[in-house]
């Protein structure tokens, strides 16, 4: 192959086999994952949906057998209307929903569907504030859902946990039509019944119905294998996730929803929760997006595939325990935590309270011995989202690769190797200076790295 690109692919290859991976959204997806989405499907266009009704009670051998009518304006769906199926039925298993969407591009498009889906211009929406953990797509100003809609912030308190007290006081004085739990950085488990019972007071004084969403990105993984509840069974009526963090699969979005499953092609029910399911289908397809990508969702059923597997459970577990392992040391060696520690993948230091510098700083001394987390703002961070305090980090990728709690007091010790020279230095320009120590702690991490090889390194 001669494009350039492929000399750059290589490149990239290499990288992720010589070096560990912490950022928490990153993982590596198995041979099987990879091999379905760089497949054929990828000619294929199918705008529409496979019919569904009817076929959660179904196995998988009638599922991939049956030819069915669609609601597709193309021919030729024979193949992917049963792919599309498969991964429908096996997302619902997974998380325990009445209707799966399985096409959003990414987890900002399954967001957004939600939005559009259940809100009009101007409602408002409750969620956790963009600086106390909460995703961009949760009401940042930069957005365009921040445009249409307006959000209300709650934040997090001291211990690091969601201030309850304040969500419950915002949605009893702020007519609210959804509340949201979703976060890109936080170490708890939230309190779902605690949330539902907050919706139900609030709905109660507003008279109308409130849509309550968890957005899961992070650690829909942890909820796939059990070891973090599943918002579902609490009463919210739907859950967005990226499929490519703790899930495992190819980069794209889910959406899950409780209600009852119809025909997208009738004409869009009344804004009612019990039929959230064809609302969200017809907001995705047509409403936010045009064609699915099959290779992307024939990726997303082998990866629900590989998570409805008991393997998977003992994955999940592992990244948890991986965490609080790494966490501790980080603790023994005078890393300050957010939250003073973690309940799932998920680590976020105070750089600046640990060792007075910068989150950026940091990242970037870490890249150069071939650890790559992220620079990452603070509840309260004055440096704002370009020189923010924190660095964010997480389990999923080197469980993956199959390290274990004695290579997490090694990540430990190299950390804090960087962290002191990051101290000496004070700045980015200076850190060549210390290229040899660099050097030294990047070839003890590329020999651990090459130890431990990726899933999918043979294909
Ligand atoms: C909580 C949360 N929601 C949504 C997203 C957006 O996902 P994507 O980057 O696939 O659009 C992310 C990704 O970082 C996230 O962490």
């Amino acid at each position: 192959m001669s494009d350039v690109v492929f000399r750059l692919i290589s490149e990239e290859e290499k990288r992720q086999r010589e070096g560990l991976e912490l950022i928490p959204s990153e993982n590596y997806v198995s041979a099987e994952v990879l091999k379905a989405m760089g497949s054929v499907l990828t000619n294929k266009y199918c705008e529409g949906y496979p019919s569904f009704e009817g076929i959660p009670g179904w196995g998988e051998d009638e599922i991939s057998r049956e030819v069915l009518p669609n609601y597709r304006y193309y021919g030729g769906q024979i193949n992917v209307d049963r792919i599309e199926r498969l991964a429908i039925s096996r997302a619902c298993r997974l998380f325990e929903a009445d209707h799966a969407n399985v096409q959003p591009h990414s987890g900002a498009n399954a967001n957004e569907a939600v939005y559009y889906a259940w809100l009009s211009p101007g409602d408002k929406v409750l969620a956790m504030d963009l600086g106390h953990g909460g995703h961009l797509t949760h009401g940042s100003p930069v957005t365009r859902s921040a445009h249409i809609y307006d959000f209300v912030g709650y934040g997090t308190n001291e211990t690091g946990d969601i201030d309850y007290e304040e969500m419950r006081e915002l949605a009893l004085s702020n007519d609210v039509r959804l509340i949201l739990v979703g976060y890109s950085a936080f170490m708890k488990v939230p309190d779902f019944a605690r949330v539902a019972k907050i919706r139900d007071e609030a709905e109660a004084k507003w008279g109308h119905e409130i849509l309550l969403m968890a957005d899961m990105a992070h650690v829909a993984g942890l909820i796939a294998a059990g070891v973090h509840p599943n918002p579902l069974k609490f009463g919210f009526n739907v859950m967005t996730t990226t499929t490519h963090k703790t899930l495992r699969g190819p980069r794209g979005g889910l959406i899950l929803t409780m209600g009852r499953v119809g025909s997208p092609l009738k004409k869009t029910p009344e804004r009612s929760l019990k039929d959230l399911p064809v609302l969200v289908d017809k907001a995705v397809f047509p409403g936010t997006q045009g064609g699915p990508l099959e290779h992307v969702i024939a990726a997303k059923a082998v990866a629900f595939g590989e998570a409805l597997r008991p393997e998977f459970k003992d994955y999940a577990k592992k990244i948890v325990e991986n965490a609080s392992s790494l966490a501790e040391e980080l603790k023994k060696r005078g890393f300050k935590l957010v939250g003073d520690g973690t309940e799932n993948h998920l680590i976020l230091i105070d750089m600046k309270k640990s060792f007075g510098i910068t989150g950026k700083l940091y990242e970037k001394a870490l890249d150069m011995v071939g650890l790559t987390l992220n620079a990452n703002s603070l509840p309260g961070d004055k440096g704002g989202a370009f020189r923010p305090n924190g660095v964010r980090l997480g389990t999923p990728a080197v469980t993956t690769r199959g390290l274990g709690v004695k290579e997490m007091e090694r990540l430990a010790g190299w950390m804090l190797e960087v962290a002191k020279i990051c101290a000496e230095t004070g700045e980015e320009g200076r850190l060549s200076e210390y290229s040899g120590q660099l050097e030294k702690i990047h070839d003890e991490v590329r020999e651990l790295a090459l130890n431990y090889p990726l899933p999918n390194e043979d294909i």
